[in-house]
């Protein structure tokens, strides 16, 4: 656990354990000097010698520990390095961001459960403090984040509660307190999913996850609906219901609501991937292409977190989360390739791979989302092809629209949030991909068109008629993600910045309430 407070005495009069300091290249740039000068007063005469002998330049990521008695306590000195001032002030703040999470590893690690630091200047990251000190603390939540409740031994995982004050030079404005608050909101509910996320599937069943999504609509007043097979039979949900089929476990789709006052307010629909394990089905997985395939429902996650979330922000748009939770098991009364099943849209798919069963889940989700909701925008999340990963990395999300503004605005947002979003074509050409000759659709691309990422996207766009629509393919980034401190190796929390941020802002990305066009 790490709670952060601002810190609204005196710099050193903190009775803290840990002073973390953020140094540019050459000690330079981002720091306050009175601090390095107080610490060569009281502590080590000749502070800047010592960490230039010991090689500590400031680069970026660099970290040096000093530690000094003090009476009777122990002053612990923290210096990681943020290099030098780059061209581009969102780098900048992605470097902030990796060294606070070197910060927190280095705490935990050391066992520091009290520090502080102060904010760099603001300047050089374009943006406001406020939005600096939100920035810095969701990155500093996030880094706290660790899964190790399945280890018996707690005494080599050791629970960590930091406590984390945050010094913002007084001649700052600004409602920082309110800034924190966010920020905390933000972090702690993306842990929660994070964890959902980590869970394996033993753990983390469809029927798991959507009681988990109860205690959350009831704790925060969301209006929350689950159903299983019998509802989806009748809403003729015929994709949901053959991934369903092939696991003993009972698929679960769930749909969080949240309202605003406000009279006429547009609506955004969230739809997630929910697949709670997708070991491919009758097109069975290779054993090592399975492992990691407890992450299938992160796209889930990340839209029930956003609900959470905005649940406590209030932003002034409604907004409706549709997840599907389904085990991709083989079994018999799995489905079969071959097989045609008609979604609730009407339209038919015949099945190639039952290992492309995200989009048929998805297919539904939207279907429902369009049907009972009329959202203006629907962004659909998910885990969908390994071919997004081989095309991406790890990195950025593949984005994928026909919509202007939200090609423009949503890599945007993962720029100012660090959830880096980057985006692949959509054309039309790419829809004879999914063409079959005794269907409306086949459920894989054809491997004629390879760009099997983009081919899904055209899959899913079959069941979108009216909203403006994107879809994040989320495979690269939702786990395992190396060399991000902040991150860790499990799951990573994706897209859940990027969209908190689209939905608080969303009247200002998007333009006052637009018609969207309607096809003929
Ligand atoms: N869940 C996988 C996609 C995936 C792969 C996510 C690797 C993360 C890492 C998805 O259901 C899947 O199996 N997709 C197939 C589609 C293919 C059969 C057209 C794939 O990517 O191989
Ligand atoms: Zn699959
Ligand atoms: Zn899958």
């Amino acid at each position: 656990m790490l709670t952060m407070q601002l810190a609204d005495q005196d710099f050193w009069g903190n009775n803290t354990e840990g002073f973390v300091f953020f140094l540019g290249e050459n000690l330079d740039g981002f720091v306050n000097h009175a601090h390095l000068e107080h610490i060569e007063q009281q502590y080590y005469p000749h502070l800047r010698t010592v960490l230039k002998r010991h090689k500590f330049e400031g680069k970026k990521g660099q970290l040096y520990t000093l530690t000094a008695p003090n009476n009777d306590q122990i002053k612990q000195f923290i210096f990681i390095g943020l290099g030098k001032q780059s061209k581009k002030s969102y780098i900048d703040l992605e470097t902030l961001r990796r060294a606070l999470g070197t910060m927190v590893l280095t705490l935990k690690k050391l066992s520091i459960e009290t520090a502080i630091f102060s904010l760099p200047n603001e300047e050089i990251y374009k943006i406001s403090a406020e939005e600096l000190l939100k920035q810095t603390a969701i990155a500093a939540l996030m880094a706290s984040y660790d899964f190790t409740e399945l280890k018996s031994n707690k005494d080599s995982h050791p629970e960590w509660n930091g406590n984390l004050f945050i010094k913002i030079a007084d001649d700052k404005k600004g409602n920082f307190a309110s800034a924190l608050q966010q920020a905390t909101i933000i972090g702690d509910a993306m842990n929660q999913v994070r964890r959902w996320c980590d869970l394996p599937g033993n753990f983390a069943t469809p029927t798991y996850l959507s009681q988990e999504v109860e205690k959350i609509a009831a704790e925060h007043h969301l209006a929350c609906t689950v159903f299983g097979h019998e509802k989806a039979a009748e809403l003729g949900m015929g994709g949901f219901l053959a991934v369903d089929a092939g696991s003993h476990q009972d698929g679960k789709f769930v749909v969080l609501e949240y309202k605003t006052k406000e009279k006429n307010a547009p609506t955004i629909a969230l739809v997630g991937k929910g697949i709670t394990f997708d070991t491919g089905g009758i097109s069975l997985k290779p054993s090592e292409s399975m492992h990691g395939m407890k992450y299938d429902m992160s796209g889930a996650a990340a839209a029930i977190a956003v609900m959470k979330i905005i649940a406590q922000l209030k932003p002034e748009v409604n907004v409706v989360s549709v997840t599907p939770f389904v085990e991709n098991m083989p079994d018999g009364s799995a489905q079969r390739q071959d097989d045609v099943i008609r979604f609730m849209n009407g339209k038919t798919a015949e099945i190639k791979s039952t290992d492309a069963e995200g989009r048929l889940i998805l297919a539904d989700g939207l279907c429902y989302a369009e049907k009972f909701y009329t959202p203006e925008t629907i962004i659909d999340i998910a885990t969908l092809t390994g071919a997004c990963l081989i095309a991406l990395g790890y990195y950025y999300t593949g984005l994928m629209t026909q919509d202007d503004t939200l090609l423009e605005v949503l890599p945007k947002i993962g720029f100012a949030t660090g959830d880096r979003t980057w985006p692949l074509p959509l054309d039309d050409d790419f829809k004879a991909a999914n063409n079959s000759p005794i269907a409306d659709l086949r459920n894989t691309g054809s491997g004629e068109y390879k760009a099997g990422t983009i081919t899904a996207g055209c899959f899913l766009q079959e069941f979108v008629k009216n909203a403006r629509w994107a879809h994040l393919d989320i495979a690269g980034t939702a786990d395992g993600v190396p060399g991000i401190s902040y991150l860790g190796r499990g799951s990573a929390g994706a897209s859940i910045r990027l969209l908190v941020e689209f939905v608080m802002n969303y009247r200002t990305y998007m333009g006052t309430t637009q018609i969207p066009e309607h096809e003929a």
